[in-house]
């Protein structure tokens, strides 16, 4: 789906300018929705760095990230670019440097986005800061990056603050995986065709699988993933939300309320996972040494500012269980974990083996049609069919019909934050989470999380270049079941 233009004039302004996710994808997409032409002319971007640091130096650090990962780029292109770029030098801690940005942001005509782009613990505080310089208007409104809170305790309390400066309509919750193309087409391939709906139930379906692998280690990000964890960085989010779009109810409109209802539905739907169930239905894991993408890598507890004895989670799996007319006795298995064997992400829907098979098989694998939304790398949908093999006997094989390969286009497919940003900007909500959304989210993880807090068990290890640890193959394999290869 085409991102849209941003034909206002907007100042943008983004705490933590100068962190991991500024630099790796949110500058990276205000640049590409710059040079393809679709941020107005007037709208300015200001980095809210310490006061301390240097603007040229600022800078050249984001022309170099940008070119580091990827970004095409002219002398006049950047220097275009830079010039949107403004500065606000402000303390978060010494709340120092308000008055500044207040004097600078007096357009009377642009909408003016905070964007919190840092830990969550800052967001009442900054709030605060921002109302008492006068800087809520509106016109404004204000993008929470996740995760917001550490457990629903805490998310609620921030919630609430933050709704005492800023109404729900102001608020917009990012989740990036919203964004993502093969989402939207998860969309579209949903409530745009009428084959699927029949379809789309306990009656055919026989389980959902839905996996975020990545390579990547903790990286230089063990200050937040220490408290963090698989469970609250990728799971209470990404993966509750591909679980919510793949399961809810058709909406009565694409308009916010409407989607944000279905998926709210959803969430109230899930059964809770509770005392001995979770020992049962979740795995935690933490990754050793081992072999990635074909170099030898430290085992968790040994990378930069990580805790020698940390029971941090780097890899999370569980079943899940909808309990509505839809989805009752349909296991959701959500997958996701760092130093895994693939980068991928991948909703599988299985359906069901066809109740009496007269045919031939060419080899033991199930059989049963599946259809495969692959949001990366190599964007795109696959549908497992059957088809006879050429040849004397009547015998059947599987076959994949590519619906939609996005990575075999000429085009440039969007980066999620690219339409994000734009819809933020342009006030759309409709791919951000409501209060709502977000807490019931919470309230389903949370005795999870409080059952491995207070727990002396350790997370299980796995040995970094694999699929998890063994306790997660079991999860499924108790069901007679296996997870699908993301090649
Ligand atoms: C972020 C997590 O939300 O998503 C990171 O904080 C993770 O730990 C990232 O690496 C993955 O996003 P993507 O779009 O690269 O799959």
């Amino acid at each position: 789906m085409k991102v849209p233009d941003i034909t206002k004039p907007f100042e943008l302004i983004l705490f933590g300018a100068a962190g991991d996710l500024a630099h790796r994808k949110l500058i990276p997409a205000l640049y590409n929705l710059h040079i393809d032409g679709r941020l107005n002319s007037e709208g300015r971007i200001w980095a809210v760095i310490r006061p301390e640091k240097k603007e040229l130096a600022y800078l050249e650090q984001t022309r170099k990230c940008l070119l580091h990962y990827g970004a095409k780029m002219t002398e006049a292109q950047w220097s275009e670019f830079s010039e949107r770029i403004h500065f606000a030098g402000i303390d978060l801690d010494k709340k120092d440097g308000y008055g500044q940005l207040a004097k600078n942001l007096n357009r009377a005509d642009a909408n003016c986005i905070f964007y919190c782009a840092v830990h969550s613990k800052l967001y009442p505080v900054l709030c605060e800061q921002l109302y008492a310089h006068g800087l809520i208007s509106e016109k404004s409104s204000i993008v929470l990056e996740k995760p917001i809170g550490n457990d629903l305790s805490s998310a609620l309390a921030i919630n609430e603050r933050v709704s005492e400066f800023f109404s729900e309509k102001q608020i917009y919750r990012i989740d990036h995986y919203l964004g993502k193309e093969t989402v939207q087409n998860l969309l579209a391939l949903r409530f745009a065709n009428s084959i699927f709906e029949h379809q789309w139930n306990q009656r055919y379906i026989d389980h959902i699988q839905i996996t975020i692998s990545e390579t990547v280690g903790v990286e230089q990000r063990a200050n937040f993933y220490e408290e963090a964890g698989a469970m609250r960085d990728m799971l209470q989010n990404h993966l509750l939300q591909l679980l919510c779009m793949t399961a809810m109810e058709p909406p009565a409109t694409m308009e916010a309320e409407a989607v944000r209802d279905e998926k709210v539905k959803v969430l109230q739907s899930l059964k809770p996972i509770l005392g001995a169930d979770i020992q049962e239905n979740v795995v935690r894991g933490q990754y050793e040494q081992g072999t990635s993408e074909g170099e030898m890598v430290a085992r968790y507890k040994d990378e930069p500012r990580v805790n020698p004895e940390s029971t941090t989670d780097t890899f999370v799996s569980l079943k899940a269980e909808i309990d509505n007319w839809r989805w009752s006795g349909v296991p959701f298995y959500l997958r996701t974990g760092k130093r895994l064997a693939n980068r991928a992400c991948e909703i599988v829907v299985q359906f069901k083996e066809v109740p009496h098979s007269i045919f031939e098989m060419q080899h033991k694998k199930t059989m049963a049609n599946k259809i495969v939304f692959r949001l990366q790398p190599d964007e795109g949908v696959r549908l497992q069919l059957c088809e006879k093999r050429v040849g004397n006997h009547l015998q059947v094989r599987p076959m994949t019909l590519a619906l939609q390969e996005v990575g075999n286009n000429k085009k440039r497919v969007p980066e999620a934050y690219e339409r994000l940003l734009a819809d933020a900007i342009n006030l759309n909500p409709t791919l951000f989470l409501r209060k709502d959304e977000l807490m019931t989210a919470w309230a389903w993880v949370d005795p999870i999380l409080q059952q491995w807090q207070n727990s002396e068990q350790t997370p299980d290890a796995y040995n970094a270049g694999s699929w998890g640890p063994a306790a997660s193959t079991l999860l499924l394999a108790k069901d007679g079941r296996l997870w699908e290869e993301n090649g």
